[in-house]
């Protein structure tokens, strides 16, 4: 080959490895791809073949999604054993591939596409590949390739809290339909707590009589006016048991299972208003509608009288004949502890056995649960506040509080899933709080993508996953769920799927770009917060305010004033790693962020006075 030559197919087979790299945009990136040449054009003719009865749901599935993204409808066809044909999507269970349960292959030719898995979950995952693979633009072609892939996390969750607001079940579904594009395979449904029992109980009908109601309340949760004498209860709602039965046939069909939360001892101030023997205090306690209540209200349930008991085995029966999932979660974080201290049941349950301060009380109470589930087949999860007071004996511990109850309940041989308020706590800010709506501490992108779920110094086979947890006290719509959810749980699928080795921010942040567009199309929303600059206020030697200014990702620009005018490209440029110092009698900072001429981000406005108050 002359020079000539071998430099032109240097050029050809550079343009194609460019052209690959921006046609793959799989969220979580795959264990393996390998690119092919040429691309497989999906029409009106391309049929849909499944080669086992259990994949008939799924070859529908994949039709209906194929006629969402791109209006084609495709027939789905039992294949019988018979040799893939021309211009066919081929699912093919293969019970005897050595293959990991929930993995995959996936094979884009020009002429087939086929999905082989052991399991139909490994199909289905396979089959999320090849949607992603088909443009939203309009194209049908889908490039060239063949995926190998497993997840590297058995446990891939979302938790939603549908107690502090209430979300109906078109909308749980809604979320699962979102969250199985991104292979996650686990909801979690907190289900009780001091603002709304959500689920009917059957032989306990106060529970949604009651405690499914509270006085309607908008503005900042916590700041909320408490209910008044004679004010009628009329923001709520719960799930009947056939409408939970229905949301399980529709989660198992998509692959996930549904973890249900009723927590005890604490958090249950919604049971306590149902039913006051559960209380070790007073009675005539209400729902609480976000005002501040603790060591106000009690609502931590009884641990000295038989009567919890023998309600939590009421209740758990229920739970656990209408959740097939091997787990039940019962809570037992953030247990306010005072109103044990004053009550004389719970003082003569410590006497008699043996018990020595109110943490082993809660440890007595968590093993009398790990008892009744095990009676009914099931195990206990809780979060990490079980590990006080002494753990239960085969008790899994979901660690919130940071990494370190997941830690050292590895340390003790038990199972942990890791769901740490540092890196996977999706209520927290995603921006700067100076235009997101208000909540708690920061949790940027970045940060969720640095999550690392099985930390060196223990045995990581303990670490069934990893879960992001959307608390909703600042959540009041289903939109604004979504908001919090994505881009964040891009970010944690692939912390969950992908093998540590594969990720790669700066191609993250280009497949997540690609995915907007997706969820644009599926009019689902989320959050842009991401392209926003990153302000860091600090003090200089005299102690006079400066600021520093950064971008989560790479090739932004940001231009700032202090004029109280809006910026924009002819403002002042802000040069990496600068100190601005504030000029004499500037009250505002604005910033915004461009790239390749164009903004990006949105405009920032904030008092220096606001600013000020960040630096301690
Ligand atoms: C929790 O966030 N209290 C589990």
């Amino acid at each position: 080959m002359n020079l000539k030559r071998l430099s032109a197919s240097l050029f050809a087979i550079s343009i194609a490895i460019l052209l690959n790299a921006q046609n793959i945009t799989i969220i979580p990136q795959p264990k393996k791809v390998i690119f092919n040449k040429g691309n497989f054009a999906l029409s009106g003719k391309t049929v849909i073949s499944y080669n086992d009865p259990q994949l008939k749901f799924l070859a529908d599935y994949t039709s209906t999604t194929i006629k969402s993204l791109n209006k084609l409808k495709l027939i789905v066809k039992n294949q019988n054993g018979t040799q893939p044909k021309i211009q066919s999507i081929n699912l093919i269970l293969d019970v005897k591939a050595n293959r990991a349960k929930e993995g995959y292959l996936l094979n884009v030719t020009s002429s087939v596409i086929s999905i082989k898995g052991a399991t139909s979950q490994g199909i289905f995952y396979g089959v999320q590949s090849l949607l992603q693979l088909i443009p939203v633009n309009g194209d049908s072609k889908i490039q060239a390739v063949e995926i190998q892939d497993e997840p590297r996390f058995a446990w891939r969750g979302l938790l939603l809290d549908v107690s502090r607001h209430f979300f109906t079940i078109d909308e749980v579904k809604r979320l699962i339909d979102e969250m199985v594009v991104y292979k996650f395979n686990l909801l979690h449904l907190h289900l009780t707590d001091d603002q709304g029992w959500r689920i009917e109980i059957k032989k306990l009908p106060e529970l949604t009589k009651v405690g499914a109601w509270r006085v309607p309340r908008t503005g900042l949760w916590w700041d909320r006016e408490p209910p008044q004498n004679g004010e009628a209860a009329t923001y709520g709602g719960f799930y009947t048991q056939e409408q939970i039965k229905d949301l399980v046939k529709y989660a198992t069909q998509r692959h996930v299972d549904i973890l249900p939360e009723i927590e005890a001892p604490g958090h249950s101030l919604a049971a306590i208003a149902s039913y006051s023997y559960l209380s070790s205090s007073k009675t005539g306690y209400k729902v609480n509608p976000g005002s501040k209540f603790y060591t106000i209200d009690d609502n931590s349930l009884c641990a000295g009288k038989e009567s919890t008991f023998e309600f939590l085995d009421i209740v758990l029966t229920e739970i656990a004949e209408l959740f097939p999932f091997e787990y039940i979660h019962i809570g037992g974080d953030e247990c306010y502890k005072g109103f044990w201290k004053k009550c004389e049941d719970c003082q003569k349950r410590m006497k008699d056995n043996g018990l020595k301060d109110e943490n082993e009380l809660q440890s007595y109470f968590i093993k009398r649960l790990e008892k009744i589930l095990q009676q009914k087949g099931k195990k206990l999860m809780g979060w990490d506040e079980i590990l006080e007071g002494g753990l239960a004996p085969n008790a899994t511990v979901m660690s919130w509080r940071g990494m370190d109850g997941g830690i050292a309940a590895a340390k003790a041989n038990h199972h942990v899933v890791m769901s740490p308020n540092t890196y996977a706590y999706l209520d927290l800010y995603q921006g700067d709080p100076a235009i997101e709506p208000p909540t708690y501490s920061m949790l940027r992108l970045n940060t969720v993508y640095n999550f690392e779920p099985a930390p060196p110094g223990i045995d990581s086979s303990f670490i069934l996953g990893g879960q992001g947890n959307l608390w909703s006290e600042s959540v009041p719509t289903f939109r604004h769920a979504e908001y919090m959810f994505w881009p964040r749980s891009f970010a944690l699928a692939e912390v969950l799927w992908t093998p540590k080795s594969g990720k790669n921010w700066n191609d993250f942040i280009r497949r997540t770009e690609c995915h907007l567009s997706r969820l644009d199309n599926s009019d689902i929303n989320y959050a842009r917060s991401f392209y926003d600059a990153i302000l860091t206020p600090l003090k200089d030697e005299k102690g006079i305010l400066t600021i520093k200014l950064n971008t989560e990702i790479e090739g932004l620009l940001c231009y700032y004033t202090f004029d109280n005018t809006n910026p924009d490209h002819h403002s002042h440029l802000y040069k990496k790693g600068e100190v601005l110092t504030i000029p004499k009698d500037a009250d505002t900072f604005r910033v915004i962020t461009y790239r390749n001429g164009k903004p990006v981000g949105r405009i920032m406005t904030v008092p220096l006075v606001e600013l000020a108050k960040r630096v301690n």
